[in-house]
């Protein structure tokens, strides 16, 4: 999609997921900014508008493919368009879990192409929100910058945000 240059600033959309003990929730609740819970059946069938990072726990649930890819996570990015416009991953984990410590996080970063922006454990401390608002802010301005150049005429920039 092309904007004018004149185009208000991007503000990337984060998507997350929490279980019922609700750490990432908490987390993402103190971002200061436009949150979607993908728990809810209307954001999962949702696409995004626009850039959008995704902010995940990992659950090793014992199954037969050790999978640690929350489910709503894993059906919210059968979305080609929601997976082309995905611009980076978050990740919620605890080191007791060893090896697979933000298996969930860096697995889909892996496939996905797109970079692990940050991980912290639990429902993060304050340092962590403040590291973390200050990598969405980043992120912000990075995009608006590529839409700018964009809507200039120029090629090139972030990968996943249009
Ligand atoms: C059953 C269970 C399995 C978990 N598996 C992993 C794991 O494989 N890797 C990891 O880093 N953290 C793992 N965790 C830790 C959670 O990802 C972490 O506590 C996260 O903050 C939970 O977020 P939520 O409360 O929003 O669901 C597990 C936690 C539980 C209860």
């Amino acid at each position: 999609m092309l904007r004018s240059a004149s185009a208000s600033p991007v503000r990337t959309a984060v998507y997350f997921y929490s279980s019922a003990s609700g750490m990432v929730r908490s987390f993402a609740q103190r971002l200061g900014r436009e949150v979607f819970d993908l728990s809810e059946r209307e954001v999962r069938r949702s696409v995004p508008a626009g850039p959008w990072v995704l902010l995940t726990p990992s659950y090793k649930t014992g199954n037969v493919d050790n999978d640690t890819i929350p489910e709503p996570v894993r059906r919210f990015l059968s979305s080609p368009l929601a997976r082309r416009r995905l611009v980076g991953v978050m990740g919620s984990g605890n080191r007791n879990f060893g090896e697979h410590y933000q298996a969930a996080c860096r697995q889909i970063a892996r496939t996905s192409g797109r970079p692990v922006l940050f991980e912290f454990e639990l429902q993060g401390t304050s340092w962590d929100v403040e590291e973390a608002r200050r990598i969405l802010d980043d992120l912000d301005l990075a995009l608006t910058a590529e839409h700018a150049r964009l809507a200039s005429g120029a090629s090139g920039g972030v990968r996943g945000s249009r």
